[in-house]
């Protein structure tokens, strides 16, 4: 039987300075969690949010709220984030590994790698689990799914269809493979992120993922809850 779909909401276009209200409008939509999306400017080209954001939206929301972590150094930073009140923690699998060449250095992305060292990996898997919080391993487009090892220590995993880093991109298919080879032996959460649209939901369901990362869909809808209905309402097909 196939997952209910998890509908996960990206703060990134949201109103900055009615931030509250926004956090509200995601509520009343009937959206299961909040994704908060940072950036450092180094593992991505552009600056967002940290942790005093999700210190701030934590007491004002029952949603799990979900930390996607674009940033060089995760390790460094969890402590900060589980201290915040985040619930899931996704961080990228391009942090564990050596990178290829054309991406080494500052200002070069995307960010890939073709393999991580698990024992980095196992080290932040212990430590986000040990605070009773959930894990998740983000893949960027072009980095292969490399971390079979892993798979049954995680809660979910995060299949990134942009290049991270802005909202509003267009859909990269190549995540339509991943999560078809994903789904077939995963059992955790599959969640998607970027690109997620009334055009491309249905073949993200289809291929396997459960949970729907959302950003510009949600904000630019004229009805939100709508969208979100639609979202949840989708069922595979065709499977
Ligand atoms: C991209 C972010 C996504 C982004 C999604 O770097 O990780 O979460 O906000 O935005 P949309 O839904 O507009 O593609
Ligand atoms: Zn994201």
């Amino acid at each position: 039987m196939s997952k209910d779909i998890k509908v996960s909401v990206s703060i990134l276009c949201a109103d900055f300075k009615n931030l509250a209200d926004e956090i509200k409008k995601c509520e009343d939509s009937g959206a299961d969690m909040l994704h908060v999306d940072v950036m450092d400017g180094h593992f991505v080209p552009v600056i967002t949010v940290g942790k005093m954001i999700v210190e701030a939206i934590s007491p004002i929301t029952k949603m799990p709220i979900e930390a996607h972590l674009m940033i060089e150094n995760p390790y460094a930073h969890l402590d900060d984030f589980l201290n915040a009140g985040a619930d899931i923690i996704s961080v990228h699998a391009e942090c564990y590994g050596q990178r290829r060449e054309g991406c080494w250095n500052f200002g070069e992305f995307p960010k890939e790698v073709d393999n991580i060292d698990v024992e980095l990996v196992r080290k932040d898997i212990k430590k986000v689990k040990d605070s009773g919080k959930e894990i998740f391993m983000t893949v960027n487009p072009g980095t292969p799914l490399c971390f079979s090892e892993i798979l049954t220590e995680i809660d979910g995993v995060l299949i990134m269809s942009v290049n991270p880093g802005f909202a509003k991109q267009k859909f990269m298919p190549i995540a339509l493979t991943k999560l078809e080879e994903l789904s077939k032996t995963f059992q955790g959460d599959i969640a998607v992120d970027g690109g997620v649209n009334a055009d491309t939901a249905q073949s993200v369901v289809n291929a396997g993922a459960n949970v729907l990362a959302t950003a510009s869909y949600f904000f630019g809808a004229k009805d939100p809850s709508e969208a979100v209905k639609y979202l949840k309402s989708l069922k595979p097909q065709g499977y």
